[in-house]
Formats: C-alpha cells, structure tokens, sequence
C-alpha cells in the first residue's frame, strides 16, 4: 500500500508591519586634545612610519583624565546634536540606547545620565556592551524596537572613553597605538514608508577567541593570559589573531548581509565599516572591487574609536550630504567578545 503523503508544513507566516523606520538627525563629539605619532615617539618605543605603516593612523583625539570630557560629555553633546538636526528635543524621545563598554561608572548607566542632561524626562535609558560592535547591536536593536511598535523615537548612542584602559608605555604600545576617544549618535525615528529600515541585519559573538582581546580588571589569570600587573585595567590584545580574524570576517559578513537582503555589492551607496587598522579595511575593500567614496575610511586622523567609529563616519557623510534619502547603507563592525555584526539599511 503506498504510504498516505506527509503534510507538507506551510512557512512560518512573515509578519507584516505597519510602520517604517528612518534615520532623522545624526551629530558626533570628539575631544579636543590630539595625541600625533610625534607624541607617542616621546613617551614609547614607537615611530610614525611604524605605526602609519601597520594601521594608516596618524593622530587620534584623546580625553584629558583630570578635565574631560567624559563619556557621557561626549555621548550627551552628539545626541543633542542629533536631536537638533532631527529638529527634536530630549522629551520626543522615548528610549536612549547607548552602545559603550566604558561608562564613567558602573552605574548609574551613561545613557541614564545622558536622557537627565538632555531633558527627556523619565524614559528608558539602556547601556548596552557590545564592544566595538556595540553600535551595530544597538542599532538593529533599536530598529526592531520600532518596527514592532513598542518605541516610537530612539536616541542611538556609540560612545567610548577607551584610553582610559590604554597602557602608554612600550609594554602596551601594540593597542596604545590604535585607539582614540568619541561619541557618535542617530535618531531612529518611525515613519508611514515601510521600505525605510533594515534591509538585513546580523549578531554574532564567540567567546572562545575572547582572550585575543580583553580588559582584565583585576590580579589574576584571565583565559590562558599570565597575570602581569602592568595588564591590570590595560586592553590586552593580540593583534596578529585579532588581525587574522578581522580579515576573514569583513568580506564574509558583507557577503551573507547582502545575499540575505538580495542585493548585490554595487547596490550599496554607503559600506562603513568599524575603522580598526586601514590595512584590514582596504583588503575588504579591494577583495569588493569597492570605489573609496563608497567604502569609507576616517581612522588616519581619528584612530579606533571603539563603539563610535560608524556614527562618526556616518555624521561626517550626513553632514556633507553624501548620505541620502533613498540611498543604502552597510554598517559593519567587530570587537572584543568577540562579536561582529552588520545592518544594512535602506534610508
Ligand atoms: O577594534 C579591534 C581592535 N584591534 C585590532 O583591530 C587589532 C588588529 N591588529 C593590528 O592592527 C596589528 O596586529 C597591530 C597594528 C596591533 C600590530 O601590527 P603587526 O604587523 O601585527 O605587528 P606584530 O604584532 O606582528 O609585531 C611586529 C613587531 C614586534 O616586534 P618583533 O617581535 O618583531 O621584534 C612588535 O613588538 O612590531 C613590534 N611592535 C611595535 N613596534 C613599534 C608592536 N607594536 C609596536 C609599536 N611600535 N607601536
């Protein structure tokens, strides 16, 4: 007898939403004391060719530890700034979501503070860690948010204080090099236009690599990493790993984020990418055959800036009006966790 035919399973039913999401105002803080390749040669074993060899970077902006500006100083000045070009105030927003991995305490959190400063008011407030793709989280987060109706208008913040964990001496140049201070932050806001928001999206962590790059906070042996007091509160990193790792994850991430929105690589007006080394940047680059002012890089002057370094790029394109409505836009990071993760937006 042949057998009855199984039932085939209808596909999960695709949720339909009503609402939109767009991007309506994005601002950006930096301090104002430069720290150049000369300085560092004066207090390490280091030079500029080194240095702008290995990474592209030139100077990098760093907070001053007896004045400022603190975390929340930087992340409170680019949401206003934010908020002003959204032609918004503190109290329109209904959540402040800061992506940081360096608040200027334990708590209370730095986006609690930031919605204080900025008047908004008793809304939530939520710190979130994702390390240098703490941005990316947050934003694919906060997109969610609103699509499915439970926020309306979001202040999305990446900001990071790191060289306050940077050792400035040679036993810490490897990472002393690299980093540098900001803030970055957007508005999400809901809209009638339903094409507008995430297109795809992508998060991923994996602690078993966590030891190629971590802050010990205290005296003992993290992961297989020997204790050593001059590690305590300092970025521990090994570079060539993380290096390696950064290199094979960029080129994949853009590959499955456009193959899961259907798009291909020519579609996308905007790819910025967490700005780590220049050297890993342009290999993802070329390996896309991407033209430069699609495939953005700001790090000779600003170094890695942590969870900031997208919002700080993609302030400086709104600003100059190379973002525009209609256009698409990858943002692309990984970090310490590790994590990594992308958004692809349609603006
Ligand atoms: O958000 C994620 C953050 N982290 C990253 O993205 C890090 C990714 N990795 C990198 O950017 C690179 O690995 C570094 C820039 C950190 C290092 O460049 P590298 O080409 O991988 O250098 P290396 O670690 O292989 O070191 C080569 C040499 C070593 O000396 P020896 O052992 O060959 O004598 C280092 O001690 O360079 C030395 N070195 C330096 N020399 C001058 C390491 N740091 C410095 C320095 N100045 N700042």
């Amino acid at each position: 007898m042949t057998p009855a035919p199984t039932p085939s399973t209808p596909p999960p039913a695709q949720p339909t939403f009503t609402r939109g999401v767009r991007i309506a105002g994005v601002g950006s803080a930096l301090p104002e004391r430069i720290l150049s390749n000369a300085d560092l040669e004066k207090i390490m074993d280091t030079s500029d060719e080194w240095i702008v060899q290995r990474t592209g970077i030139r100077e990098r902006r760093i907070h001053d530890p007896k004045t400022g500006p603190s975390t929340t100083d930087l992340a409170t000045e680019a949401l206003q700034k934010a908020l002003d070009r959204a032609g918004m105030v503190g109290s329109d927003l209904d959540l402040v979501l800061c992506a940081t991995m360096t608040p200027d305490m334990p708590t209370p959190s730095v986006s609690c503070l930031v919605a204080d400063r900025i008047g908004a008011g008793q809304i939530a407030a939520i710190d979130l860690n994702g390390a240098c793709s703490g941005f990316v989280y947050a934003m694919n987060c906060a997109h969610d948010f609103i699509r499915i109706g439970s926020q309306t208008t979001i202040g999305v913040i990446g900001a990071d204080l790191i060289t306050r964990f940077v050792d400035y001496s040679t036993f810490g140049r490897a990472a002393a090099i690299l980093f540098g201070d900001a803030a970055g932050a957007c508005i999400l806001q809901a809209c009638d236009d339903t094409s507008k928001g995430l297109l795809a999206q992508a998060m991923h962590s994996d602690a078993s690599r966590a030891k190629h790059l971590f802050i010990p906070c205290c005296e003992r042996d993290f992961f297989d990493v020997e204790y050593d007091e001059r590690r305590v509160n300092s970025v521990q990193m090994n570079g060539q790993a993380v290096f390696r790792f950064a290199v094979t994850t960029f080129p994949k991430l853009i590959e499955q984020t456009l193959e899961s929105a259907g798009v291909q690589a020519g579609d996308v007006d905007h790819y910025i990418c967490h700005q780590s080394n220049a050297r890993i940047l342009t290999a993802a680059r070329d390996r896309f055959g991407l033209p430069e002012d699609r495939f953005h890089i700001n790090i000779g002057s600003r170094g890695n800036t942590v969870a900031a370094s997208i919002p700080l790029i993609l302030d400086e394109l709104t600003q100059s009006g190379r973002v525009k409505e209609g256009q698409k836009i990858m943002f692309l990071a990984f970090g310490a966790g590790l994590t990594w993760g992308s958004s692809l937006w349609q603006l």
